[in-house]
């Protein structure tokens, strides 16, 4: 089947199951899907009971999808996300985000647990653009024209409205949320220093191994975008090692300032 098959099948699987008109996507990354555990009025659907979709292989992924109320509007919640190092094709990694404008979403919030280039752990920092450093594109082959263009703009990929809501909650929250660039790599690797240098050279203020091939079929189809980054370590040669265990303690530290700020974004998206 075409991919743009699949999506149809699987959009129409749960629609069957009552996930009906979302207004937003939320992809949560690496200790972050608690937020999905607030979810009033949720259905909640595990990643192997839906068709043609991935399975999540990453401690501090749950893998499963949540439907219901969040602060007072209706979501789509990914309890874990797919990575291309897991050996994910990239249709796979961005078929949520193709689901989620095909049921209806109007933007998604993206999040992910980033290494800082400059911000150090415990920071949150909004998106404001990324570099695609994965030497990867989601969007190669058949162009879906009825998703989007073949040559998408990327120019506001990270919707700048949305950034603009999300610093007036936090300022209102007393929450610090910086702003900066995510560079996209593919992982599994953490970094070299040297790489980290080179990085920071580009224009980098965060490094992650998710986010930018959603982001990129999100923009392809008109589905507004809020990235957020919890900066859990110093990227490599900022500090003296990096390691899993470290990334999923820092988030749990941050993640209570994490889901205070993104419901508190939605209720004013
Ligand atoms: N590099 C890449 N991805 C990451 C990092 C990092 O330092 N920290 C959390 N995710």
């Amino acid at each position: 089947m075409s991919l743009l098959e699949n999506i149809r099948v699987t959009q129409a699987f749960l629609e069957s199951k009552g996930i009906e008109k979302p207004e937003f996507g939320l992809i949560l990354g690496s200790g972050l899907g608690e937020l999905a555990e607030e979810i009033d009025n949720a259905i909640v659907i595990d990643y192997a009971d839906i068709p043609n979709w991935g399975q999540s292989t990453v401690v501090g992924h749950a893998g499963k999808l949540v439907f219901g109320d969040l602060a007072g509007r209706k979501v789509l919640a990914l309890q874990g996300r797919f990575h291309f190092y897991e050996g994910n094709p990239l249709e796979t990694v961005t078929f949520p985000v193709r689901v989620m404008k095909a049921l209806g979403c109007e933007g998604v919030i993206v999040t992910n647990a980033a290494g800082g280039i400059g911000f150090g752990p415990g920071t949150l920092m909004a998106i404001t653009d990324h570099i695609n450093m994965t030497g990867q594109n989601p969007l190669i082959g058949e162009n879906l024209e009825e998703f989007g263009p073949r040559f998408p703009d990327m120019s506001n990929a990270y919707t700048p409205a949305y950034r603009e809501t999300a610093h007036a909650v936090a300022q209102k929250l007393g929450i610090k949320l910086d702003n900066g660039v995510y560079i996209g790599v593919t992982g599994p690797t953490y970094e070299t220093p040297a790489e980290i240098r080179a990085f920071k050279t580009l224009g980098a203020d965060a490094v992650g191994m998710s986010t930018v091939p959603e982001v990129i079929v999100a923009a392809h189809s008109g589905l507004k975008v809020l990235g957020i980054s919890a900066i859990t370590n110093f990227a490599a040669g900022f500090q003296s090692e990096l390691n899993h265990a470290e990334v999923v303690a820092v988030t749990e530290q941050i993640k209570e300032d994490f889901k205070g700020l993104v419901k508190a974004i939605l209720a004013e998206l």
